[in-house]
């Protein structure tokens, strides 16, 4: 899993500013959909939305026209794990909807997801959702020179273990991140301790854990992006890119000064 070839890239301190004002136009975007998240939404409103926070910004939207995707942003509602293809649907009171977006600044991006409820959620998709997120919060805090990789899966892995009977997605991982969005290494949400290269100064990752109500298999929908739940019982993912600092981790995509 870890290939030893692939060098992972180290970025200066200035290069990490950039890399902090890309992460501030995803928090924005981030933010600004998530409030106008409601029942009668389309996810396409909500595209548009991102894509406007971010063109305003200067920023360029970095998922559009990846790999031919056609948004700014992933929208994937429910039994929807992650690369819903923002479209006509329309939310519903109880849904809940992951929310990637990233923003490209000078070459340098950014990178993050929240999942967001609409209206109101039934008590076990709040939980499934307020665990993910603890356990993407447990893997942020392990982005620290010293460490290795895998500590991050491990601790992502023990959050979500530990906190109910819920299915680990394995099939997606988080990912380097800095002069493109996807970069050597991987960084699994699960694993031992101590394994993989160690971590370093300059490196960014980002972590982003996916758990569903069921199983933790997956399959991709017809339309060649969207994640599904083979189960089709429903999921919530949360994606935050991190810095690894003189000074611990920086949270480059939080709209707080965030630093663990
Ligand atoms: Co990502």
């Amino acid at each position: 899993m870890f290939r030893k070839k692939e060098s992972i890239q180290i970025k200066t301190v200035d290069q990490l500013a950039i890399m902090r004002q890309a992460g501030l136009v995803v928090a924005t975007a981030l933010k600004t959909v998530s409030e106008a998240v409601r029942p009668g939404i389309t996810t396409a409103e909500l595209d548009e939305i991102a894509h406007q926070i971010i063109r305003d910004a200067g920023a360029t939207p970095s998922f559009l026209g990846y790999h031919g995707y056609p948004a700014a942003i992933c929208a994937s509602i429910n039994e929807e794990v992650v690369h819903g293809i923002p479209g006509p649907r329309r939310l519903l009171d109880g849904d809940i909807i992951s929310i990637d977006c990233g923003a490209i600044v000078d070459g340098w991006h950014g990178d993050a997801a929240v999942s967001v409820f609409v209206g109101t959620p039934s008590a076990e998709v709040a939980e499934l959702s307020r665990v993910t997120e603890a356990s993407m919060w447990a893997g942020l805090a392990q982005a620290r020179a010293g460490n290795h990789l895998s500590d991050i899966g491990h601790a992502v892995e023990n959050v979500i273990r530990a906190q109910g009977d819920y299915g680990l997605v394995e099939e997606y991982v988080g990912h380097g991140i800095g002069t493109a969005m996807h970069m050597p290494p991987s960084v699994p949400n699960y694993g031992q301790p101590g394994q993989g290269p160690p971590l370093k100064v300059g490196m960014a990752l980002a972590i982003e854990p996916m758990a569903t109500l069921g199983s933790p298999e997956v399959e991709v929908l017809s339309d060649g992006w969207t994640v599904v739940t083979s189960d089709r019982l429903w999921a919530s993912h949360w994606e935050h890119t991190v810095a690894i600092t003189e000074e611990g981790p920086w949270v480059l995509t939080a709209l707080d000064e965030v630093r663990l």
